[in-house]
């Protein structure tokens, strides 16, 4: 089938107002988004639209139920002013698993892609070029029956919108490893990219804040012993030569940028291990020198540098960012290839 794209341009652009110098993260949205409805066993034409409101029911299911689904990828430009957009089909395939554990239909590739670049392309001159900075594109789905019972809707919207941003963090990190509360459960829903898994953190990383630290490094749901992820990141330790990262077991979200990592590595010839990391281990390997790096990696922050990990009331300081070879050297690669300046020797950049 054939997803048909009708377009209704803004009027009043309010690119004027923006100080993209100074952009907060999260807070400014472009000119446009695109909306699709689902009816009747299938996905309608899509609407790219200027970015507005939507009504909804009071009884919408998803306010209730907690189907919605939702994506964070990135566009970026490169020196001669092309935009590009991060492995969108990644963030396809996993909005569709997410979809699938959830009970909500499937986005069709052509959908998903051609609204996508459609929508990047009419709001492209929103695409920051100032350093660190980048447009952050949220897809999302809910489920909309006017209906009050537990079953999966019959409705669903699926909206694609933009945000201008600057870096997520402003500074590196100090995580809490996290030894009471759960993220995810296993048999649960902690690999899908669904709303409920952050609103449950939230408590929890309220309490951490309060004792200084700006993540969770969450650990299992039955021990509390082996390491999962960071509130939006996945997490990578260098252990001596070796890049070791949390295996997908189920629990933990299939990061974009953890395969992006973990390709580089191994495509330069590093010893990436992806399994279970216990707590003990880092704590040994911190005790004998052997814990070069701690960081987190995703699309918000891209790379973030872990310093300071707490643990039962101690703090173990990490080796200083300097001093940091593999995380620094990744993180280059990244944005040189996100932003045109380097090789993208594995095709990830869609460039429009
Ligand atoms: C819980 C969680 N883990 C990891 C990630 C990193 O995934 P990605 O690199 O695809 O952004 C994210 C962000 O989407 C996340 O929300």
């Amino acid at each position: 089938m054939t997803y048909e794209i009708t377009v209704q341009a803004s009027k009043n652009s309010k690119i004027n107002q923006v100080d993209f110098h100074n952009i907060p993260f999260g807070k400014i949205f472009t000119d446009h988004m695109l909306l699709c409805e689902y009816a009747d066993g299938d996905w309608k034409s899509a609407e790219i639209l200027p970015f507005q409101n939507i009504s909804v029911s009071p009884a919408m299911s998803a306010l209730h139920y907690g189907q919605e689904i939702f994506e964070g990828m990135k566009a970026y430009k490169n020196p001669e002013g092309k935009a590009g957009i991060f492995r969108p089909e990644m963030n396809h395939r996993r909005m569709n698993r997410s979809a699938h554990r959830m009970c909500m239909p499937e986005i069709p590739e052509e959908l998903f892609i051609n609204g996508l670049n459609e929508l990047i392309r009419m709001d492209s001159a929103w695409i920051p070029t100032t350093e660190g900075a980048s447009l952050y594109i949220r897809p999302f789905m809910v489920a909309t029956d006017e209906f009050v019972g537990i079953r999966p809707s019959e409705t669903y919207k699926f909206i694609i919108f933009c945000s201008p941003v600057g870096a997520y963090y402003t500074e590196p990190i100090k995580v809490k490893i996290e030894e009471h509360y759960t993220r995810a459960a296993r048999g649960g829903v902690g690999s899908a990219k669904n709303a409920g898994n952050y609103g449950a953190s939230l408590y929890p990383a309220a309490l951490a804040a309060k004792e200084g630290f700006k993540q969770i490094l969450w650990t299992d749901d039955v021990e509390h012993r082996w390491i999962e992820e960071s509130g939006t990141m996945n997490v990578f330790f260098v252990i001596g030569d070796k890049i070791i990262t949390p295996s997908l077991d189920g629990n933990i979200l299939d990061g974009v940028t953890r395969d992006s990592v973990i390709t580089l590595f191994s495509d330069k010839g590093a010893t990436v291990e992806e399994r279970p990391i216990s707590i003990e281990e880092v704590l040994t390997a911190h005790q004998n020198g052997e814990l070069k790096e701690a960081f987190g990696a995703g699309t918000a922050a891209t790379i973030a540098q872990i310093t300071d990990i707490g643990y039962q009331g101690s703090l173990l300081s990490l080796h200083p960012i300097a001093a940091r070879k593999y995380s620094t050297w990744v993180l280059e690669q990244l944005e040189g290839i996100k932003r045109g300046t380097l090789e993208d020797k594995f095709s990830w950049m869609h460039w429009l």
